[in-house]
């Protein structure tokens, strides 16, 4: 029994699984090329009152999840819950918009929340997301939404459902709020506890209640896709209209509206069927009016993150994920003390010519030695004794097909080469 244990709603990512982790992260760094979106990483602490600011102080993170603490200068510090402040703060403190009218940045990320742990809800995860910064085309809508669905599409996943909404801008959201604050004031006391403070605090949240009755009274509230400004209309027509296009199935949730208060125009999840309680896997929107709230210019932008664990459930209940080591491609097996030296440098060679390599380095018998190169994977053994070492060649072994040969040295990297089918270097 280990002494000291990981901390709840923590993960460890295990050998065997990386090689997931590593083909998910390739996947993601294909699609970002493709699409043109570069890398932003940035410092896993921020100020607590960037988040405060920006995802907005009566939002669960701000209120209940962050990881907030006093650093040695009494400075409030917080591990970032999420990625979207920290690349707007980024973006304005290295005045990235004076470099490029229009940034498409991309990012993978740990974050952290200090939410009830469950399956799919950890308190450190890892997202994948894009953020463009500068336009407020909502072309732009239509291609976060297509990169998201690009990324999912390339590993495979099935069974989507992409659900869009608009809420609004400060032209229109303002005088709805007020409509909302109507409705909702003679009832609210039907509502659950939650509901009733976010009617004080932050009336717009009342909508995404989760809870069935909640919901049922929500069904006859007026809706804000009811009632937006020309602007927010025309710009969701068009999103719907390019979705169409674009033969997109998607569905509109007028009560969709999302967790973080930064949210202008476009909203939109992508969630699946194969997750329990927390479907969500994508969640993003327009916020037009983030950056000049941390004390930018005006700078339309618009982008989504995608949680990266709950993707991987989705595409283990979809049989998607190789839980296995990449093979290794040539295991030398050595008997006696002078192959053992002798094999020091082979590896070392072999290596350079860029080939993976390994050896045994605890004295094993050869046959446990074969073990070990059948549980590595090996796919060239080569043996190394005295009489190979006298007679200046491998005794070499093709593990697929079992077959075996004597392979002089001088010929060695020619043969492997051409196993493999790569050119030496
Ligand atoms: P979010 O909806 O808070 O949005 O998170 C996005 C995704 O991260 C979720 O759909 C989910 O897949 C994953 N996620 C969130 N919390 C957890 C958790 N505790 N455990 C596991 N996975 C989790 C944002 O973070 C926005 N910054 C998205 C965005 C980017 N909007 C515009 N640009």
């Amino acid at each position: 029994m280990a002494k000291y244990n990981r901390i709840k709603g923590t993960q460890d990512i295990l050998p065997q699984e990386s090689y997931s982790w590593q083909y998910i992260e390739n996947t993601i760094k294909e699609c970002m090329l493709s699409f043109n979106y570069k890398e932003i990483r940035t410092p896993v602490l921020e100020k607590t009152e960037l988040f405060a600011r920006s995802i907005g102080q009566e939002t669960d993170i701000v209120s209940k999840e962050m990881y907030t603490f006093l650093d040695r200068g009494k400075k409030s510090i917080t591990l970032k819950p999420e990625m979207t402040a920290p690349v707007i703060r980024a973006y304005l403190e290295n005045n990235l918009g004076s470099q490029s009218p229009l940034n498409k940045l991309y990012y993978i990320s740990s974050l952290f929340r200090q939410e009830n742990p469950q399956a799919g809800r950890l308190r450190q995860f890892n997202q994948f997301g894009a953020e463009a910064i500068g336009s407020n085309s909502p072309d732009l809508d239509l291609e976060v939404i297509l990169l998201a669905l690009e990324v999912y599409n390339k590993l495979g996943i099935r069974g989507l459902n992409l659900r869009i909404n608009s809420v609004g801008d400060f032209t229109c959201r303002e005088p709805y709020k007020k409509q909302l604050k109507s409705y909702l004031k003679p009832i609210i006391s039907e509502y659950c506890n939650d509901c009733q403070q976010r009617f004080n605090t932050n009336i717009m949240r009342v909508l995404d209640c989760k809870k069935n009755h909640c919901r049922e009274l929500n069904n006859k509230a007026p809706k804000l896709i009811d009632n937006l400004c020309e602007d927010c209309q025309t710009s969701f027509d068009y999103v719907k209209q390019s979705l169409a296009d674009f033969e997109i199935k998607y569905s509109i949730n007028p009560y969709l509206v999302r967790g973080l208060d930064y949210y202008t125009k476009t909203v939109f999840e992508i969630t699946s069927d194969d997750l329990g309680a927390q479907d969500a896997i994508c969640g993003g929107g327009r916020y037009d009016l983030l950056c000049e709230e941390l004390g930018g210019p005006p700078t339309p932008a618009v982008g989504f993150a995608s949680g990266i664990e709950r993707l991987m459930m989705v595409m283990d209940a979809q049989d998607l994920l190789k839980n296995e080591f990449l093979p290794l491609q040539i295991y030398i097996a050595t008997l006696g003390s002078d192959a053992s030296r002798e094999s020091q440098k082979w590896l070392f060679y072999l290596r350079k010519k860029g080939f993976s390599a390994d050896k045994d380095f605890l004295s094993r018998s050869l046959k446990a030695q074969m073990r070990d190169a059948n549980r590595q994977k090996a796919q060239i053994v080569l043996m190394l004794g005295e009489n190979e070492i006298n007679s200046h060649e491998f005794s070499v072994k093709e593990m697929e097909s079992g077959n075996q040969s004597n392979i002089k040295f001088e010929n060695i990297i020619k043969y492997l080469s051409n196993y493999f089918n790569s050119d030496p270097k």
